[in-house]
């Protein structure tokens, strides 16, 4: 991979030079070319992405793209896909794409094809009733119990494919918070549960402490014996798994090549699996596959991924945009949003380069969104008239799935309208001209008239998509994979690690050993004051 500062290339000088002359350019004024939209559309597969509605023109596209080549994209793809050890402060390859890549050249391939197996056959025997509880009972829950990247995708995936899903009812334990564990169990049978616990690592601390309570409770109901027809365990440290007492034929492994934030491909998406069944968990993967295939063979100026991540560039570090919302017009996604602030702020939010040295520029994008249209009776007054610039992402659907047409040109008639109004806005020509129509007084028109102008010219990119399939997920969240790895080869930074979450991991360490002794321990005031009367409480 090159080590190159973006600012200090070419195509940053003239990208700079450009945005000066189109900063205040309007899309409305862009939108009077008529082939705008043809011009900045992609179709591939199901999905259609419209960017049409972004503040650049063709040059602007074609500067973005003189950059990427500049900082040598095509030749960190092919670093990437060829199994380099590109994840570099820890030394080890990034290959979340060799997990659905099902061709005769994949990476590890008869490893993880083992595993895939594996997965297919424990999820039949379990949505089949063959593997049973130790009692003899049929399994009807799942609780997965995992933190970060290992209860954020799987717990996407399983809301978003909710109608895909089988009788199997999944829950998830995530927080270390001891009411969140007890109001997930509280109602649960231990003899019809089966526990999947999700680690990596097999050492975070909100993982472990969840798994033990968990299991003294089941071990209390059920004795010892029983543990293991109802634990099983994800994990790359299979010796810890063995230690914490969940045998080996019970382990399903993962690999150091898979990034905790990218690893529901993998066995962390045993979860999945076992919500709606080894095929769609298959199809997810093969989504992402086609996806990845896209990502790696198409030229930049049709390359989905590239694209939209030459685009987050050009908000974030010309127009000193903070955040990007993700809108997704369908209720199934409504996680996504917190799924992709893992992906893309713990892999992003870096502040020094490639070289150790601090950046001299802005880096990882805020990322937050809800499902529309509750979105809109929230925060979308913000995004409209507020001060910020806030480029968002609308991604909705052709179909419903169940089918109610009436309910559906209801939200895409939403979806639909609200990136037009953000793109037009109103001008005050137009707000006088409803306000005359109706009986106030010419004073109170004027009076209200700066209140009811939008200026418009909010940027948005439309994923118009068939349906919500496990296919098409996977490859929506193959694409924003790919983003993130584009951001991070532009902004020479290493994506791939989160150093940045061990100093509190830590502390919280010693804080919990200081509550034996408060008062003796060394922390700063504010903390001290805290911690004492916590422990007074
Ligand atoms: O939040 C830090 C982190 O290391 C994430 O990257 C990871 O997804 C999460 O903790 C959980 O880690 P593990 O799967 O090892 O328990």
């Amino acid at each position: 991979m090159m080590n190159i500062n973006p600012t200090e290339t070419n195509a940053w000088k003239k990208l700079q030079l450009h945005f000066d002359t189109i900063r205040d350019t309007h899309l409305k004024e862009l939108f009077k070319d008529q082939g705008r939209a043809a011009t900045f559309t992609i179709q591939w597969q199901d999905f259609l992405v419209d960017y049409s509605k972004n503040r650049i023109t063709e040059e602007t596209k074609s500067l973005l793209i003189e950059l990427a080549e500049e900082v040598g994209l095509s030749e960190a793809i092919a670093s990437y896909y060829g199994g380099e050890a590109i994840n570099k402060t820890e030394d080890r390859p990034v290959m979340h794409t060799a997990l659905r890549d099902f061709s005769a050249t994949a990476y590890h391939k008869e490893e993880v094809a083992g595993v895939r197996n594996a997965i297919k056959t424990f999820t039949k025997s379990i949505i089949e009733g063959t593997h049973t509880g130790a009692t003899g009972k049929t399994i009807t829950d799942v609780v997965n119990i995992g933190i970060g990247g290992s209860d954020l995708g799987p717990v996407m995936v399983v809301e978003a494919l909710q109608y895909y899903k089988n009788h199997l009812t999944t829950h998830f334990i995530s927080n270390v918070d001891g009411d969140h564990v007890m109001e997930t169990i509280k109602d649960l049978d231990p003899e019809t549960t089966l526990f999947v616990i999700v680690s990596k690592t097999f050492t975070t601390q909100e993982t472990l402490s969840n798994a033990t309570t968990v299991r003294a409770w089941f071990v209390d109901q059920l004795g010892e014996e029983a543990v293991g027809s109802h634990f099983v365990a994800v994990s790359t440290n299979l010796e810890a798994v063995q230690n914490f007492g969940i045998a080996s034929e019970n382990i399903f492994p993962m690999w150091n090549w898979v990034g905790g934030r990218f690893s529901l491909w993998s066995s962390v998406g045993l979860s999945i699996a076992l919500a709606v069944g080894y095929d769609h968990f298959e199809d997810l993967l093969r989504g992402a596959q086609e996806m990845d295939i896209h990502f790696k063979e198409q030229p930049f100026d049709e390359n989905i991924p590239v694209i939209t991540a030459l685009l987050s560039v050009w908000y974030n570090n010309f127009f000193g945009a903070e955040s990007e919302a993700v809108i997704p017009y369908t209720q199934y996604l409504h996680r996504l949003p917190a799924y992709l602030q893992q992906a893309i702020m713990e892999s992003n939010g870096k502040s020094v380069d490639r070289n150790g040295n601090p950046v001299g520029y802005e880096t990882g994008n805020i990322i937050w969104g809800e499902p529309g249209t509750n979105s809109q009776h929230a925060f979308f007054q913000l995004i409209h008239q507020g001060t910020k610039l806030i480029p968002a992402d609308f991604i909705g659907f052709k179909k419903s799935l169940h089918g109610n047409v009436d309910h559906h040109d209801k939200l895409m008639a939403n979806f639909f309208a609200q990136t037009e109004a953000l793109m037009n806005g109103k001008t005050e020509a137009q707000v006088t001209e409803e306000l005359r129509e109706s009986p106030l007084s010419r004073k109170r028109i004027e009076q209200l008239t700066p209140f009811k102008v939008f200026e418009g010219n909010k940027p948005t990119t439309t994923y118009l998509i068939n349906t919500l399939s496990p296919k098409t997920l996977g490859a929506l969240v193959a694409m924003y994979e790919h983003k993130i790895f584009v951001q991070g080869v532009i902004w020479n930074i290493y994506s791939y690690d989160q150093w940045g979450v061990e100093l509190g991991k830590q502390l919280a360490k010693q804080v919990l050993r200081d509550f034996d002794d408060v008062e003796s321990s060394v922390h700063d005031a504010s903390t001290k004051q805290l911690l004492i009367s916590y422990k007074k409480a």
